[in-house]
């Protein structure tokens, strides 16, 4: 496995005009479209499954096996739609890979449209990025204009329109089905799974629900084979990903590379941790709502299948580092702070859960705990996890339940000692 830096979806992010049409035909854009009109939609459901291609968007399910789920064609509709509403704290690639080359993913949709049987593709992007919103209009406004979207696409006799909608702001609706409620129109809160949308899903019809940088890659799969795609990363975690590292390294940013590659390796590509005196101290492998890595795991390959074998999960490659200076007991009070705002209120798990871990946090971080609060704290969390309506409830509790495992002595020192004095905010640019 190869460990280099692989820019692919990256590659051209630094041109003066990356976002533009001509930018990315420059580049090869659109090739592919062509090649996959001229393909039976089964073989592309297939080079699809055969690249390997897991969504990007945290849980890692076989792509081409998530298309292949839906029903025999009825002769009513069927869509996509591409989840944009990245929101899961450290997560940052699907916003910078819209901004920089949104025709990656407008390719993708009509491709993925084309092999699915849609003639009507949506793109739910997150509520506050509205420079998104805006870049992602015109883009989809010049794929109408090069005749790439619209009636009869490049005279194949194929037609295709393309939604771009923007949310209201809430985290729920980046998971699936609270996002399909939510474009319907209504409160976004997740549905009771099965019927999976591949069954059941916008307005009751069979739909794909994927990634941004799942149905980005698709156009480099169709393009340059699945076998290209599947020679890189693991041997289960196949292809290269974006990972975002944010926090104490000297260059934070993203960072393209094999799945398969470690953090000690993207550390030394980020130019090192921002002061050689201030260590590395613990990470998110994949965005604040999976259980923390420390030092300990700096070798370990970052594939869904290594990443889940020392207890955690890649999730969506979200590398939060933090150094010495940073409470750890003080960085979980806030991501909690975070799910107990973003919690829907549908289940009494998450709802209450997250509320009664914030007080006992709290209370911890100011030097105020109790000799019981540690365990009440584990004991919650055991009654949130799998018992939570959807991922939201089970995501607040890992880095709580992972940040006692590793650092329970600082937890214990919250019963005498405020986390401000053990750890000056000052001495942190971060928490
Ligand atoms: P999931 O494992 O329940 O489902 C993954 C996908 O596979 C879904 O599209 C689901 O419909 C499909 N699927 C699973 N089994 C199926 C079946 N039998 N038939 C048809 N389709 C099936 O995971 P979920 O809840 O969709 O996502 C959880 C992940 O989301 C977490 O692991 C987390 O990393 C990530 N996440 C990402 C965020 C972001 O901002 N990108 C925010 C929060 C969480």
């Amino acid at each position: 496995m190869s460990t280099q830096l692989t820019p692919i979806l990256t590659k051209f992010w630094d041109h003066p005009q990356s976002w533009t049409m001509a930018t990315y035909e420059d580049n090869g854009g659109y090739r592919a479209l062509r090649s996959a009109l001229e393909m039976d939609p089964v073989d592309l459901v297939q080079v699809t499954k055969d690249s390997g291609l897991r969504g990007r968007g945290g849980a890692g399910f076989p792509t081409g096996m998530k298309w292949g789920f839906l029903p025999p064609h009825d002769g009513g509709p069927r869509y996509l739609v591409v989840n944009a509403d990245e929101s899961e704290p450290g997560t940052c690639k699907d916003i910078p890979l819209m901004m920089a080359a949104p025709h990656f993913l407008i390719e993708g949709a009509i491709i993925t449209s084309f092999a699915i049987g849609s003639d009507t593709a949506f793109i739910y992007v997150r509520g506050e990025t509205a420079h998104v919103y805006r870049r992602l209009l015109r883009a989809v406004e010049e794929a109408y204009a090069a005749g790439y979207l619209g009636k009869d696409i490049l005279g194949t006799g194929y037609d295709l329109d393309i939604v771009v909608h923007a949310g209201a702001g809430a985290y729920i609706c980046g998971e699936e089905t609270a996002l399909l409620d939510s474009l319907e129109g209504r409160r976004g809160q997740p549905r009771l799974k099965p019927p999976f949308p591949a069954v059941a899903g916008l307005y009751a019809r069979p739909t794909v629900v994927n990634n941004v940088e799942s149905i980005a890659s698709v156009p480099l799969i169709v393009g340059k084979g699945a076998e290209w795609f599947s020679d890189m990363g693991t041997e289960k975690s196949q292809g290269f990903g974006i990972f975002s590292l944010s926090g104490h390294v000297k260059h934070p940013g993203q960072y393209e590379a094999p799945l398969g590659i470690t953090l000690r390796e993207l550390i030394e590509m980020a130019g090192g941790m921002r002061d050689p005196n201030h260590p590395l101290k613990f990470w998110t492998p994949g965005g604040s709502s999976t259980p923390i890595f420390t030092d300990r795991h700096l070798d370990v390959p970052l594939d869904f299948e290594s990443v889940a074998a020392h207890g955690s999960m890649l999730g969506t490659r979200a590398l939060q580092i933090f150094d010495d200076t940073v409470s750890v007991v003080r960085a979980v009070t806030r991501w909690n702070d975070f799910y107990m705002h973003e919690s829907c209120g549908k289940c009494t798990p998450c709802r209450e859960g997250t509320y009664w871990l914030a007080q006992i946090l709290h209370r911890i971080e100011e030097g105020r705990g109790t000799s019981q609060d540690i365990d009440m704290l584990v004991d919650i969390c055991d009654n949130i996890l799998g018992r939570a309506f959807c991922a939201l409830g089970d995501g607040a509790t890992s880095p709580i339940t992972s940040a006692v495992q590793y650092f329970r002595e600082e937890f214990e020192a919250g019963c005498h000692t405020p986390a401000s004095e053990l750890f000056p905010p000052a001495a942190s640019t971060l928490f």
